[in-house]
């Protein structure tokens, strides 16, 4: 069922929204306008209690979506994410329980990673596209053109601190295929229910450039 792999998530647009739903109600229509936008692929959450929903309603409604869990710290995250019908799953950290259990399981993970010793870690488990959180604290482009040097085979998706001001700088690096934020789907937009701006914030992160494709 699921035959995406990381670097497909990551290459699909510049940008992965990192999206916080409180109301369930508000998923199917920021989805909706997500991808109007051209952004499908999406990361849920876990830190609510009403991000299972989410990802299920996403998951039955919206197909033209890839809706994956993010904040997964645990392999029963992971389970209940994938239960609920995620198709990928991200984490803010790398542990070998979870990296071992997503691999064994067939999942698609997105691990976090901020150091060298936590990417050596990955690359043992055999994940090479990773996720560098958070960015903008643990060194943002300098850090990464540092990590490019020993480890110029493994992709980045840089996310924490980045912005539609900064994420070209981050989108012009060689190790870098795309960047998270959550600054395509803000919690007052979804209330005000104005998704047309939603669609608008989607359409101009399509419109990044990026070198590494
Ligand atoms: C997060 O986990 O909250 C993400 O890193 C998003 O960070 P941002 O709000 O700085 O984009």
């Amino acid at each position: 069922m699921n035959s995406l792999t990381s670097l497909q998530i990551m290459q699909d647009a510049p940008v992965i929204p990192v999206i916080v739903i409180h109301d369930a109600a508000h998923a199917v229509p920021l989805a909706r306008a997500l991808v109007a936008g051209g952004i499908r692929m999406l990361e849920v959450t876990l830190r609510t209690a009403a991000a299972l929903d989410a990802i299920k309603h996403i998951a039955q409604e919206v197909p033209e979506a890839v809706v994956g869990a993010g904040t997964v710290c645990h392999p029963r995250d992971a389970e209940s994410a994938m239960r609920a019908g995620a198709r990928f799953v991200v984490s803010p950290g790398y542990t070998q329980t979870l990296g071992q259990y997503c691999r064994k399981g067939g999942w698609v993970l997105l691990p976090g990673v901020s150091t060298a010793s936590e990417i050596m870690m990955a690359m043992e488990d055999g994940y090479t596209e990773l996720k560098f959180f958070p960015a903008m604290q643990s060194g943002g482009v300098a850090m990464l053109k540092a990590l490019g040097g020993p480890f110029g085979h493994i992709k980045f998706c840089p996310t924490g601190g980045i912005t539609p001001q900064n994420a070209s700088e981050f989108l012009a690096l060689k190790n870098v295929i795309c960047v998270g934020g959550s600054w395509l789907a803000p919690g007052d937009v979804m209330v005000a229910g104005d998704y047309a701006r939603i669609t608008q914030l989607a359409r101009e992160a399509v419109a990044l450039k990026r070198r590494a494709l």
